[in-house]
């Protein structure tokens, strides 16, 4: 029988979501390309995710930067001399594994943050042999994940491709501080790629070599800015927590912002653990009980952060929870060190202070987050194959059928698909039976299909059907636009359009 993520992959293939790069040529470990369908979820998810979280603040906005970095910055950040995984490899067959997900694959606990001694101890303690051929492992030694390049004629000049967008905001920090009238909070953030030589992207579309970041860094005054954050209104609000002890378990808890606070996370941090949690609770309308965040202890932690929790989906395909996120405190780390190598004050005036601004990031992977909202939305129900993915992230807003491909319906309907296309994502089409045409909609998510038929000529209404559902009424033509706006939008719902028709 084929495992979920098969069926999520085939569907992903075959309707033109994304599959693996290069497979003409055998395929391109770690590398994924995105079809025409699948370019346009990931460009709404990019939307949506831009829309809501520069909405976050009065001073937040989107730059853009540079993907290849030089060495120097790279070794201020930390990432030159810290940003390893443990990597093993086996004497016989030479190939090569994460020495964590080893330990993991066997005692089911996150082995995270082991030194390579603790890492040889335990494949030795818990017997481990190489997975493919049963061969001797090696010694474990840290490996970093950064690609190296040379950059200029001759490749002198020591580079990386970068492993975040994160650092292209600090380094453009200063200048948008400046051009930004010199105030704090000042969020920063960056859509683009980002690349990691991972050591085994075997996961699928999970652990990508080269993967889409939406970061949001908000630089702010420590001093002040849980003082001027609305953290009350919150307060009372149940957040979705496994702490470090517990996320070994599937599930999380509620804990109230305010318990969360008194049990000493920041109060900055929390109001922002509960925007995020909104966003995928409201906006991406995650179910609640498969959504989560899992803390991270000083060991498992990335070394630039005091305070990291992961945001996590838990998703059938990949066995459960999985990080798609982090809500990251980066205190000055960041700052501080492209202050001390490049020797340029990136403090700010705060009224008469100076002050090195710290840094909330709020981190999320596209890839990760595309993948986890087809997975949640795949339903294989007998011959019924659709995918429930939110209206406004539907690659397709509206289907545009004539029943018939005669007796003038295609005129008319082609006509209608005219008038809708400049708001709409619209598709029209005519070949085969109204019934697969519905199909081959409802597994790409169309979230409504519209259908031209001999009443259309007669009255000017047409069919609106709803994909979950499959529920049919009749609207009229005149008010299509308008009500499938509403509907895209959230501000109204389906199955309250019956009265309304017959009000029409
Ligand atoms: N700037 C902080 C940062 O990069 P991270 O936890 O290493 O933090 C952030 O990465 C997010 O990027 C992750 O939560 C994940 O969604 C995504 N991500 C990281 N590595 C990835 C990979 N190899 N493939 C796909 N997505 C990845």
């Amino acid at each position: 029988m084929a495992s979920r993520y098969d069926d999520v992959m085939s569907l992903s293939v075959r309707r033109g979501f994304l599959w693996p790069a290069v497979d003409l040529y055998g395929g391109f470990s770690g590398f994924y390309d995105y079809g025409h369908v699948g370019a346009r979820l990931k460009r709404k998810w990019e939307d949506l995710w831009t829309a809501y979280f520069l909405g976050l603040g009065d001073n937040y906005h989107l730059i853009d930067t540079t993907t290849i970095l030089p060495e120097a910055s790279l070794k201020a950040s930390g990432h030159v001399d810290h940003f390893t995984d443990i990597l093993v490899t086996c004497t016989k067959c030479k190939e090569s594994w994460r020495g964590d997900h080893l330990i993991e694959a066997v005692t089911h606990e996150e082995a995270e943050g082991l030194t390579p001694a603790e890492v040889d101890a335990r494949i030795r303690d818990l017997k481990i042999r190489c997975p493919n051929c049963k061969g001797e492992l090696g010694p474990a030694r840290p490996f970093n994940m950064m690609f190296p390049l040379g950059v200029g004629p001759v490749g002198l000049d020591r580079a990386y491709l970068r492993p975040e967008t994160a650092q292209g905001t600090y380094l453009n920090f200063k200048r948008e501080f400046e051009a930004l009238r010199r105030k704090l909070p000042m969020g920063l953030a960056i859509v683009g790629r980002a690349y990691r030589n991972e050591i085994s992207p075997r996961q699928g579309a999970y652990r990508l070599r080269e993967f889409l970041q939406a970061e949001l860094q908000i630089f702010f005054d420590p001093a002040t800015f849980g003082a001027l954050l609305p953290v009350d209104s919150v307060r009372d609000e149940p957040v979705r927590v496994a702490m470090a002890g517990e996320k070994h378990t599937s599930d999380a808890r509620d804990r109230t912002a305010a318990d969360l606070i008194k049990g000493g996370v920041p109060a900055f941090y929390v109001y922002h653990m509960v925007l995020v949690q909104r966003f995928y609770l409201d906006r991406l309308r995650i179910p609640r009980q498969r959504f989560r965040f899992a803390e991270l202890d000083e060991r498992e932690r990335a070394f630039y952060n005091k305070v990291h929790f992961d945001v996590q989906v838990s998703q059938d395909s990949l066995g459960g929870f999985k990080e798609v996120g982090g809500v990251h405190y980066r205190t000055d780390h960041d700052l501080g060190g492209h202050a001390r190598a490049s020797g340029k004050d990136l403090s700010v005036p705060v009224a008469d202070r100076k002050v090195l601004p710290h840094v909330l990031e709020l981190s999320f992977g596209v890839d990760r987050n595309v993948w986890a909202l087809m997975d949640l939305g795949y339903e294989l129900a007998g011959e019924r194959s659709v995918l429930h993915l939110p209206p406004a992230l539907a690659p397709v807003d509206v289907g545009v059928f004539p029943l018939l491909s005669k007796a003038g319906l295609p005129e008319r309907a082609e006509a209608l698909y005219r008038d809708l296309r400049p708001s709409f994502g619209a598709f029209y089409d005519e070949t085969g039976s109204i019934g697969k045409r519905y199909a081959r909609m409802d597994e790409i998510g169309t979230p409504f299909c519209v259908t031209v038929d001999h009443t259309t000529l007669e009255d000017g209404t047409v069919t609106l059907r709803e994909r979950d559902s499959t529920g049919q009424v009749r609207v009229p033509g005149t008010s299509l636009a308008s009500i499938l706006r509403d509907l895209l939008d959230g501000r109204r719902e389906f199955r309250t359009l019956g009265s309304a028709v017959t009000r029409a």
